[in-house]
């Protein structure tokens, strides 16, 4: 594993095959990933975080209800000819923008067996380098893009960096929990991992936040990988296999996250996004003060 540390993280692989089922019915003819907040699509959002750390590639593992996707990373070439002739530049620039923005590959994951599963899809495009993870629908807000902090301790231990936030311990089982030592400020050496644990079984409150940057070895321990939780073939317990063959870092990523696959989430995200956006902020914040005067008046 010497070479690692000779090799840049390049490549992201970003899974949306799965079923959204948290999103229903919107979810039905159309991936999660692309519900608009305020009025660019979750998954570009993603996208722009992984390009602002340094990502020149970009593989999706896609499913057959996700063709949107594709598009969206595509040119539409009637559609920037209508805007060319109307002389809407701006607008051009903006859609235009959006294919150049890494060089895009799409893989099927032929049925949703799991977020590793889905992972190790992406072999065949990854190769023997490193790579980063980001899961579809988590958004991340924050000064610097979240999975560049996690390629800079990638940079410096050339080893598995997980993103890592704090959650309730009420909430523990809706994650991936990672337990270990603090061994700088913000980082963790790993040593148990457990998928979705109840909250007495959790080793501590550090939940997996959507991040990954993981070595190639990865894609022989998944292929060992028996079906875990939900019967499905676990990242998680695939990383924590590996964490017992070689050391595997916790990052405790700075910024805000938006869990966008869920309704609540969702919602909070649209409206922080809404309030950072300087054509809608004074509006959407009057509309908003008004509108809990009304909640709190009516009870
Ligand atoms: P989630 O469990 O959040 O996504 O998986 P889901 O299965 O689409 O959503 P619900 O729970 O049914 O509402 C985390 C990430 O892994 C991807 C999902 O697209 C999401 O980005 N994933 C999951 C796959 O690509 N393939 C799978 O088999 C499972």
């Amino acid at each position: 594993m010497e070479y690692l540390n000779k090799l840049k993280v390049k490549k992201a692989v970003i899974p949306v095959a799965g079923l959204g089922t948290r999103f229903l019915p919107a979810t039905k003819a159309q991936p999660k990933e692309m519900l608009p907040l305020v009025d660019k699509p979750v998954i570009q959002y993603i996208v722009e975080e992984a390009v602002k750390a340094g990502i020149e590639q970009i593989i999706f593992i896609t499913g057959r209800h996700k063709r949107a996707i594709e598009d969206h990373f595509d040119r539409n070439l009637e559609l920037e000819r209508a805007l060319e002739e109307k002389g809407k530049r701006e607008l051009l620039k903006t859609v235009k923008e959006i294919s150049d923005l890494a060089d895009f590959i799409f893989i099927r994951q032929k049925e949703p067996k799991g977020l590793g599963h889905a992972v190790l899809t992406a072999e065949p495009a990854v190769g023997n380098e490193p790579f980063a993870v980001l899961l579809g629908d988590d958004v991340m807000v924050g000064e610097k893009p979240a999975i560049g902090e996690l390629i800079e301790v990638f940079k410096k231990f050339s080893c598995p960096v997980l993103g890592l936030q704090e959650v309730p311990k009420e909430e523990v089982s809706n994650y991936g929990i990672a337990g270990g030592k603090l061994v700088e400020e913000n980082l963790i050496k790993v040593e148990s991992l457990v998928e979705k644990p109840s909250p007495s079984e959790a080793p501590s409150n550090y939940a997996i936040a959507g991040r990954y940057v993981l070595t190639p070895d990865i894609f022989t321990v998944l292929k060992r990988t028996k079906p875990g939780k939900g019967g499905e073939i676990q990242l998680t317990d695939a990383i924590a296999q590996l964490s017992k063959e070689r050391a595997v870092y916790g990052r405790i990523i700075e910024g805000k996250r938006y869990d966008t696959g869920n309704k609540l989430g969702f919602l909070e995200a649209t409206i922080d996004f809404a309030l950072m956006r300087n054509d809608l902020r004074e509006p959407f914040l009057k509309f908003l003060k008004e509108k809990l005067k009304e909640e709190l008046r009516d009870g």
